[in-house]
């Protein structure tokens, strides 16, 4: 009996439809009071993005139980818990990103930005209200409570201001300002490698993932943390806006300091291929077993969006 390993991109898409319907179930209805702001918490996180940070969790937590091995239900659910929550910290923290006070983007996964879709002080809100939306949704990850705990503790200190939020806070200073490259490391590992590092370390974490597995993962995911954002300083001189489903050029325009403003266009790319094979490596001790974090990779160092 010959077994069919389902093809990556086949995989993404049924894992983003997944957590799509997750994401749905898990936020409250647009009908429930204050109606508008559940629209706006909705209209942020369901119906778009690339579901990177998700599909992360669930390549991790089947990497870390084994090659060949499934996931009981328990922790199929709390793969779907920590998915949830890492998607929901990314869509506030993009509504946030995209306020006037920051990087003023009027289009976001190809439709207005919710600022422009709601209103300055809704889009603000539904981001106050999503980021502790992520917290309860891992409080109820029915693993083993110290599991949670860990997993709670890393979320708040990936998103928080030695992380994420930190990141996005150096990015602000630094409009105008040229930045030296470990200085502009420092910033991107922190606005953006730190929620993608999040991601891989939840899914071990809730799958209850060995030291040694942890380690592997952590390697990893700082090199595709890294990696993500320099793809995505490249995609904003090189992709256009109807194919990035927000607005090309904007870095440049906001003067912000970027990987290609330091390096230039194929610098940058020579860097992404050195990280996708930092990623690579890696994996290794992971066997087999780390094939969907190997593609993953590949994924977000070659994605043209
Ligand atoms: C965009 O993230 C913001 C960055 C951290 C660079 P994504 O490119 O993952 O955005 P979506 O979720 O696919 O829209
Ligand atoms: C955003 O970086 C990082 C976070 C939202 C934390 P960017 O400002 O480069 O993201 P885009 O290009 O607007 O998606
Ligand atoms: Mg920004
Ligand atoms: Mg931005
Ligand atoms: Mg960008």
């Amino acid at each position: 009996m010959s077994i069919t390993i389902q093809p990556f991109s086949d995989w993404l898409k049924a894992t983003a439809a997944h957590v799509e319907n997750v994401l749905d179930e898990f936020l409250p209805e647009a009908d429930i009071e204050p109606v508008r702001l559940h629209e706006a918490m909705r209209y942020s996180v369901l119906g778009g993005g690339k579901r990177v940070r998700a599909a992360l969790v669930y390549a991790a937590g089947e990497a870390s139980i084994g090659a060949g091995q499934s996931l009981s239900s328990a922790q199929a659910k709390a793969l779907d818990h920590a998915s949830a929550a890492v998607e929901l910290i990314h869509a506030y923290s993009l509504v946030h990103d995209d306020l006037p006070c920051m990087d003023n983007d009027d289009l976001r996964r190809g439709r207005p930005t919710t600022h422009r879709q709601f209103d300055e002080a809704t889009a603000m809100l539904a981001g106050d209200a999503l980021q502790p939306l992520a917290f309860e949704l891992l409080a109820q990850t029915p693993v083993a409570p110290a599991l949670v705990i860990q997993a709670i503790e890393l979320l708040a200190r990936s998103a928080g201001s030695l992380g994420m939020a930190g990141g996005q806070a150096i990015d602000c200073l630094a409009v105008g300002q040229a930045l030296s490259q470990a200085e502009l490391q420092v910033m991107h590992s922190m606005k953006t490698g730190a929620m993608l590092q999040a991601s891989v370390l939840l899914g071990g974490i809730v799958v209850g993932a060995g030291s040694a597995t942890r380690e592997g993962l952590e390697r990893y995911a700082s090199a595709v943390g890294l990696a993500f954002q320099v793809a995505d300083d490249i995609l904003d001189v090189t992709a256009n806006t109807a194919v990035l489903g927000k607005t090309a050029g904007k870095d440049l325009q906001n003067n912000k300091p970027t990987y290609v403003s330091l390096l230039g266009v194929d610098p940058a790319r020579e860097l992404l291929e050195s990280l996708r094979q930092e990623a690579h490596a890696a994996l290794l001790p992971l066997g087999p077993a780390g094939h969907r974090l190997g593609d993953l990779a590949d994924y977000i160092v070659g994605r043209d969006h």
